[in-house]
Parts: C-alpha cells; structure tokens; sequence
C-alpha cells in the first residue's frame, strides 16, 4: 500500500469511527428536544372506566377518533376527539348530547348518515358521564401553539407571530 492510501484509508476509518461513536452518544442523551404526546386526561381511575365504556359501547369511535385510534372500515370526516377539552367545556358537551337536533348546535355538511346522532334519548347519568369524559380530554398548550403557528404560515404563508 502506498503512503497516500493508507492516508486515505485512514481518513475513512477515523470518519466511520466519529459517526458511530456520535450516535452512541447521542443514543445516551436525554431527549429534552422531544415533548411526547400532547394528549392528557384528567379523569380519575372510575370516570376514565365510566367514559371509555360508554364511548365504546355507544360506538363513536365508527366515526370519530381517540387517542389516535379510529375504526379502519369507517371513512366518516368527523372530527378527532383528542384534546377536545381544551376547546370546549363539560357543560357545552351535555347540552350538545342531550340536544335532539345536534346540528342546530354545530352545523353539519356531511350526509345525514355521517353527522353527529342525537344522545339526548340516553340516561341522563350517560349523558353527563360522556360530557365529563369529553371535558377531561386535554392537550398541552405547546401543542396549541405549534398548531396554530402551522396553521398561520399555512395559510398566510408568513412567519408566526404575526
Ligand atoms: C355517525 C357518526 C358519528 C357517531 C357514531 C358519533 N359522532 Fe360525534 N360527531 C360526528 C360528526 C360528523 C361531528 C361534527 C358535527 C356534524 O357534522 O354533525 C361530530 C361532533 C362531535 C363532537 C363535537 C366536536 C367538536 O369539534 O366540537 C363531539 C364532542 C362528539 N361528536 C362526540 C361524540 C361521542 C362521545 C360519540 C359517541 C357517544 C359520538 N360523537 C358519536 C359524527 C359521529
């Protein structure tokens, strides 16, 4: 082998090295760059039973999703529940539940079919168990922001904050 290619090869071996070795590294760090699911729930123990029953027997999730988990046969543009407590209150979701014409409440484009059935035939208990569960799902408000951020430059195509 000649001197300059054992240089070379030197090089590439001191190169190899330098990349495995950043990744171990960088494999041992803390990802503090990393937030983690924004989703939370502030129900207790009882109420996240009561509710996760309620919305698994009275089958929202053919339509809607939760916890990022949606029925696969189902194809209905309804919205995704995750987080929804933090737009809107345990009082707001009873008295949409219990409205006999959900669309007076929230209008609706979709084929009658796809829009949001009436619960207001429920239990009353079901009903307020539902808007509690609903009312306990929260999202952090980094998640809000960066959402809202995406959504500005999306649109506007200019940098957020305005
Ligand atoms: C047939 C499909 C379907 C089923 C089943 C269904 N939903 Fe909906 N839901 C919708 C649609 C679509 C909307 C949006 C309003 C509309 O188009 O009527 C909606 C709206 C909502 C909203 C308001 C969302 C917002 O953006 O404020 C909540 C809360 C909700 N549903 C909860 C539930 C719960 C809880 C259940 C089960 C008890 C359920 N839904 C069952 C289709 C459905």
């Amino acid at each position: 082998m000649r001197v300059g290619e054992k240089w070379v090869l030197g090089i590439i071996v001191a190169l190899a090295l330098y990349a495995v070795g950043k990744n171990l590294w960088q494999m041992g760090q803390p990802r503090d760059q990393d937030p983690g699911i924004p989703f939370y729930s502030t129900a207790s123990p009882e109420l996240a039973r009561a509710g996760s029953d309620l919305y698994r027997s009275l089958s929202c999730k053919d339509c809607h999703t939760l916890w990022t988990v949606r029925n696969m046969f189902e194809s209905v543009p309804a919205p995704p529940l995750d987080g929804i407590g933090s737009l809107r209150d345990e009082a707001w979701f009873y008295v949409y539940f219990s409205a006999p014409d959900p669309q007076a409440i929230l209008p609706s484009r979709l084929k009658k079919q796809f829009r949001m059935p009436s619960y207001a035939h429920l239990p009353e208990q079901d009903r307020r168990t539902l808007a509690a569960y609903m009312g306990s799902l929260k999202v952090k408000d980094w998640y809000l922001v960066e959402t809202r951020k995406a959504e500005y430059e999306k649109l506007t195509g200019k940098p957020y904050p305005p």
